[in-house]
Order: C-alpha cells, then sequence, then structure tokens
C-alpha cells in the first residue's frame, strides 16, 4: 500500500550540513576519517574509471585525482550542496558528477573502482544488499572497491562503540533526516555479491575500518 506524506519518512538532505561538514569532521575525529579514506589509494594508481557514491564535499575525490592522473571520476550524490563541493574541490574535466540516489545509478561499462566512504552506513541492509548486487555486477573482472566505514568491535570495546556510534545516528539523523539508525553489515553483502575481501585496516580501537574488496578473490594484499 502506497505511503501517505504523514508517514512516508522525510527523505535524506545533506545540503543543510555540506559546508561545515569537514569541520565537524575535524573537530571530533581530527584527520583519522581522512587516513581511512585515503589508506588504500596506493592500490587504485591503475584504476581509469571510477565510481563514488556518496563522497560529500569530494576530498576523497579530488585526491584520487591528484594521486590518479589517468582515471576519470562518476560521483553519485542525493546533496546539491555535497556534489557543488565536490566539483569545486576536484576541479577537473574528469569528473561527471550525478545527482540521484545510489540504487538507481547504473555504473558505466569498464567502471574498474567503487568508493564508498562512510556511505554504506546511511543505508539500510536490504539497500546496501541490493546495492552491492547491482554495483559488484557492473565491476570489471578484477575490480576494486574500496570501503571506509564505522563498526562495532568486539570486547570491551563494544560498548563505548555503541555508544558513539548510536550519537551519530542520532545526530545525522536530526541534521539530515537520515532514518537509519544501525550499521549494516557491508561484509555479507559484498561478499553475497561475489566480491572478496583482499585488505583491511582498522583504527580507533577497531571503531573505523578500511576495506578493499576485488571482484575476482584472487590474492591477498598484506
Ligand atoms: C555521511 S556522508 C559521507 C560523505 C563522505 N563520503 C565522507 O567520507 O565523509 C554521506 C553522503 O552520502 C550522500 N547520500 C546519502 N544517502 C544517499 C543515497 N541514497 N544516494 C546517494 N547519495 C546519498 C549524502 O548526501 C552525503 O553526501
Amino acid at each position: 500500500m502506497a505511503k501517505t506524506p504523514s508517514e512516508a519518512p522525510r527523505p535524506v538532505n545533506f545540503d543543510r550540513i555540506a559546508r561545515p561538514y569537514r569541520w565537524l569532521e575535524y573537530g571530533t575525529l581530527g584527520p583519522l576519517l581522512q587516513r581511512t579514506r585515503v589508506y588504500f589509494l596506493p592500490q587504485m594508481l591503475d584504476c581509469r574509471q571510477a565510481l563514488v557514491l556518496g563522497d560529500g564535499d569530494g576530498r576523497f575525490v579530488a585526491e584520487l585525482l591528484r594521486r590518479n592522473e589517468r582515471v576519470r571520476v562518476d560521483a553519485v550524490d542525493t546533496s546539491g550542496a555535497m556534489l557543488a563541493l565536490l566539483e569545486r574541490r576536484a576541479r577537473s574535466e574528469r569528473v561527471t558528477t550525478h545527482r540521484l540516489q545510489a540504487m538507481d545509478y547504473v555504473p558505466e561499462a569498464g567502471t574498474d573502482l567503487v568508493a564508498t566512504h562512510f556511505f554504506l552506513d546511511c543505508l539500510t541492509q536490504a539497500e546496501v544488499d541490493a546495492l552491492a548486487l547491482r554495483v559488484a555486477g557492473g565491476l570489471v573482472p578484477g575490480g576494486l572497491w574500496v570501503v571506509s566505514d564505522f563498526r562495532i568491535p568486539a570486547g570491551v570495546m563494544r560498548w563505548p562503540a555503541r555508544f558513539y556510534v548510536g550519537m551519530l545516528y542520532r545526530v545525522f539523523g536530526f541534521l539530515t533526516g537520515l532514518h537509519v539508525r544501525r550499521l549494516p553489515d557491508h561484509v555479507a553483502a559484498l561478499t553475497a555479491a561475489g566480491l572478496t575481501r583482499i585488505g583491511l585496516r582498522r583504527r580507533l580501537f577497531g571503531v573505523l575500518t578500511s576495506e578493499l574488496w576485488r571482484a575476482d578473490g584472487n590474492g591477498v594484499l598484506q
């Protein structure tokens, strides 16, 4: 049954926090999130066609373009303000922006890199499952998918991590209308989509994860 407007969840909108986003991040976690985003950049230097989902203000795209002089980037985001910042920061004809729901975007033929930094946590489990299948299906064999995200580690850090992530969800829910309240299991989604994790780096007592996944499952990076 169709939802009436009062029942429908408010659409997520990051426009309002696009400008202060970077300073909010630096003010809370300093350089940790950017280090998490760029950790696997050395493995992306041969990529030629990247799809970057929900890159926000474009700090990862700008760094990717700076380090890889041949890559072309499709950047997909629902926030016009974030995409405007991304275009300004990237200043490159190699970037095409798409103001779209990530789930509605069909990857370009030849896509050999997908990047989702602190983005999958904006989606429900069902959305991540569907997105992983769709996007992984568009990756060339050997194509890479880099993920940065929060996680709840095992052990004593589980409780402060739950508190911290829960607080982040409440703040972002208030500021952007985000209705997701728990981290989806992207590992299960990417594995089910046929990808293999080939690189892993944890920070902040296991609360931050950088992961590199590959479409054909051969080999393991150390
Ligand atoms: C938490 S921010 C992360 C930004 C950046 N990737 C980072 O590393 O900080 C999430 C970004 O995803 C975008 N976004 C949220 N839901 C989306 C969706 N369903 N489709 C496309 N973009 C979305 C937001 O507009 C925002 O720019």
